[in-house]
């Protein structure tokens, strides 16, 4: 197994959030999957749904793990929410190293995206009604690819990076001294 953090959960979960301040900390470069898709398609996760299809991105997704798998190490690495629905990439998860589950209700994650354009599955008329019936069914599936589950919902930023540091140190993932310095530049807008 890989050195990697990765972070899985819901949309607006906060894994791009919460992974951006671990790489300040961790001093460790991040990689965000959608991004990774985004540049190497030249083009936004919303028109690859709407030209090539769900499935296609999908496919890109698993694509783009198994890259990962042969270069990403000492890395922070926030996956889209749909990832870990692929019975495939469980393996390629687990292959890529420590998994953490930022576990959102829905009314947190709805308060949160109501008004993001940038969701291909939310953009329907009742997102309040899809976020609740995606997170059921995936919930357990998070939960079963997970190392870590975090609830996230009530928690701040220094919290949760408080708790992923415990794990990690608790793991052995981690120099001790590492997470108890001063850092986060608070130059970006959480939540
Ligand atoms: C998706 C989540 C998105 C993105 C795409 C599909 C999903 O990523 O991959 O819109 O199926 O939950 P985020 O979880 O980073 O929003």
């Amino acid at each position: 197994m890989k050195d990697n953090i990765i972070l899985i959960g819901f949309m607006g979960s906060g894994k791009t959030s919460v992974g951006i301040r671990l790489s300040y900390q961790l001093k460790r470069t991040m990689i965000d999957t959608d991004k990774w898709i985004e540049q190497k398609q030249k083009r936004t996760v919303s028109e690859i749904f709407a030209q090539s299809g769900e499935e296609a991105f999908r496919m890109m997704e698993t694509d783009c793990l198994k890259e990962l798998v042969r270069t990403a190490d000492k890395q922070i690495i926030s996956v889209g929410g749909g990832l870990p629905m692929k019975e495939e990439n469980h393996a390629l998860l687990r292959e890529l190293g420590t998994v953490f589950y930022l576990s959102a209700t829905p009314e947190t994650v709805y308060e949160r995206l109501k008004t993001d354009t940038t969701r291909p599955l939310l953009q329907v008329e009742d997102p309040e009604e899809r976020i609740r019936t995606l997170l059921k069914q995936r919930a357990p599936v998070y939960e079963a690819c997970a190392d870590v589950v975090l609830d996230v919902s009530d928690r701040s930023f220094d919290e949760i990076l408080e708790q992923i540091g415990k794990e990690l140190r608790l793991n052995k993932l981690l120099d001790s001294n590492l997470f108890n310095q001063e850092f986060v530049p608070k130059r970006h807008k959480f939540f």
